[in-house]
């Protein structure tokens, strides 16, 4: 038998096992200063690709006068409780009812962190005879709630309509025996590679087999669409998608996230979803703060248009200049280059004590050994300069990294 903290410590994790060596640098960086194009870290100015503050909000001065009025009012206290047994309050039910009028649905219901939220409706919505079928690239929260399913699930290949048709096919054939239903779950946009989720032709299936659609649009609420309502938006789908999640942790700039659909659904995951019921509600300052969120989304479209004039300037910059972006079809931005891990931090490297360019790298074990991506992403703060900067730098390191100066078989020493 083994004790359990020898056998933490002998096998750290695949993300942990590098810990002594990259924490502080490459893992944990402490971005500081205002949230903006340009902050500081280890004491030095860097322009940073890294945060998914897509419309500009976390620092805009009308955000943090109406965070700042609401946090002196109520504190963070209130309310005190879950919604169902003592936190509830008017701003919160109004909050939901706006969210539902945005993305075009009859109801919502607020969830304090949206990862959780998204665990604990997916556990709330299915049984042991129901069957989940979903994308093979889904976020953790996803994969997490899906873990959490006591009967079967299938994965289907990412964005690939025939093996979802597939596993459908499958799903159908157990949910019929069981007497069970089908939940079909996607991302709107995936936040690693930028592709959208084929939420039209997921749809088009709705004709052929008997299912419900989640979609996790993380990403895509506040920069996809007309009016920024999502990616269903975007692809003329809305009112198909059954069950709508959006968080409040990017575009919003903040912390919770919401669930939306059917009044009748809404109202079951109120009275069903483990994570609310038994968890306080989101303290008022952010309930505020969410509405007021809300307002600029709707009434300041300019947000959404500068993310997009940034976005295309550097994914088409990028491209004329020999990249691979991968496939994405949204405002993420991803740079696909070869290299091993010492390559891949030496890189890093590189590019923020040098070039003061900071942005996230992924390696292997989140992708497959022998890639690297360098992940921008791009926001309504950023200039037309900083596309032009960080395209002739990524240049300049590209070059280096083909004519193999950065080879080493370590992990850079920071
Ligand atoms: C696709 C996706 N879903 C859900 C979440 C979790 O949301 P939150 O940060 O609100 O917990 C994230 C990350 O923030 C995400 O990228």
């Amino acid at each position: 038998m083994k004790d359990l903290f020898d056998k933490i410590n002998a096998n750290p994790g695949p993300l942990g096992q590098h810990a002594k060596e990259s924490h502080g640098y490459f893992t944990f960086p402490k971005l500081e200063g205002e949230i903006n194009n340009r902050m500081t870290f280890r004491g030095k100015e860097v322009l940073q690709w890294s945060l998914n503050n897509y419309l500009g909000l976390s620092n805009h001065p009308e955000i943090r006068k109406v965070d700042h009025k609401a946090a002196k009012k109520w504190g963070m206290g209130y309310p005190m409780g879950a919604r169902m047994m003592s936190g509830n309050t008017p701003l919160h039910e109004k909050l939901e009812k706006e969210l539902a009028d945005f993305v075009m649905k009859q109801d919502s219901i607020l969830l304090n962190f949206g990862y959780q939220g998204c665990m604990s409706a997916i556990d709330a919505l299915v049984d042991r005879n129901d069957v989940i079928v979903y994308d093979g690239e889904s976020h953790a929260c996803i994969i997490d709630g899906v873990r959490l399913h006591q009967g079967k699930r299938y994965v289907y290949k990412h964005n690939d309509i025939e093996n979802l048709k597939k596993q459908l096919e499958r799903a159908t054939k157990l949910a019929t025996e069981q007497d069970g239903a089908i939940l079909v779950i996607t991302e709107g946009v995936f936040g690693m590679s930028g592709n959208q989720g084929k939420l039209k032709e997921i749809v088009e299936l709705k004709k052929q087999y008997n299912f419900r659609l989640f979609v996790d649009d993380a990403h895509g609420i506040g920069t996809m669409g007309k009016t920024g309502a999502g990616t269903g938006e975007a692809q003329g789908v809305q009112d198909d998608i059954d069950i709508y999640f959006g968080t409040f942790a990017k575009s919003f700039a903040s912390i919770g996230a919401f669930i939306a659909g059917d009044e009748d659904m809404v109202r079951y995951l109120r009275y069903n979803m483990r994570s609310q019921i038994f968890a306080k509600s989101l303290p008022m300052p952010l309930v505020v703060g969410a509405r007021k969120r809300l307002k600029m989304i709707k009434t300041m479209p300019e947000l959404k248009d500068q993310l997009w004039v940034i976005a295309n300037a550097l994914q088409k910059g990028l491209v004329k200049a020999g990249f691979n972006i991968g496939t994405t079809n949204t405002q993420v931005t991803p740079v696909v280059l070869e290299g091993g891990l010492g390559e891949a931090t030496n890189l890093t490297l590189d590019l923020r004590e040098n070039h003061g360019l900071f942005c996230s790298i992924v390696v292997y074990p989140v992708i497959p050994r022998g890639m690297i991506i360098l992940r921008l992403i791009p926001t309504a703060m950023h200039t037309l300069e900083d596309v032009e900067y960080t395209i002739e730098t990524f240049k300049k390191v590209h070059t280096k990294l083909l004519a193999g100066e950065y080879k080493s078989d370590e992990i850079a020493a920071v």
